[in-house]
């Protein structure tokens, strides 16, 4: 009886249960970083994606699969063979990057169009806000037009790869959307 409870409980609490999370985003936004960062607390030296990187993460009694997919031109095609049973999706700007943030926005459009992904949530990170340079939140949102977005659970957030600032309330709010949208 106690454990058929506790197993009740753990299925309503998604407690013991895997999600799959994709980082996306153009070369160089700081995917990468940002999977370590979550992984290790600390900043990595990187070198470009060829293919991905996968990691899992246990946080807040969940486990998460976090999937680093390479950006540049050539490889962002084969996005789709990872979509399947995605639940939530961080996609990573380089806030410094304003020349390629309507690229990035395309990119985002056109990904977010995929069947597979129509019930996945979507955490934008506007990445390196260390920087002088980097723009803010609002003008990187006003360029992707998340506004417009309906049926989607979306957040956008300012973060550093590089200092950590950012990242605990983004994960934070990843994984409190992913379990509110999968109780069974
Ligand atoms: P691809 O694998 O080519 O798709 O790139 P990526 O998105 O994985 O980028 P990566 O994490 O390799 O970072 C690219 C460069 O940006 C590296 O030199 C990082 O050290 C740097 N970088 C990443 N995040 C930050 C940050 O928050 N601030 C600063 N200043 N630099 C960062
Ligand atoms: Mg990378």
């Amino acid at each position: 009886m106690g454990q058929l409870f506790s197993s009740m409980f753990d299925k309503l609490f998604n407690i013991n249960k895997d999600f799959r999370i994709l980082i996306l985003g153009l070369d160089g936004a700081g995917k990468t970083s940002i999977l370590y960062r979550l992984q290790i607390g600390d900043i990595i030296t990187t070198k470009p994606t060829i293919g991905f990187n996968v990691e899992t993460i246990n946080y807040k009694n969940i486990k998460l699969n976090v999937w680093d997919l390479g950006g540049q031109t050539s490889i962002r095609p084969y996005w789709r063979c990872y979509y399947t049973n995605t639940q939530g999706i961080i996609f990573v700007i380089d806030s410094t990057d304003t020349e390629r943030l309507n690229i990035a926005s395309t990119e985002l459009r056109t990904m977010l169009q995929e069947d597979e992904l129509k019930d996945a949530c979507l955490l934008v990170l506007c990445n390196k806000q260390d920087l002088q340079t980097a723009q803010s939140i609002d003008k990187i949102n006003e360029a992707l037009q998340l506004y417009d977005l309906k049926d989607r659970n979306w957040s956008i957030l300012g973060c550093s790869a590089k200092t950590g600032d950012g990242i605990t309330e983004g994960l934070d709010w990843l994984i409190d959307v992913v379990k509110e949208n999968n109780v069974e």
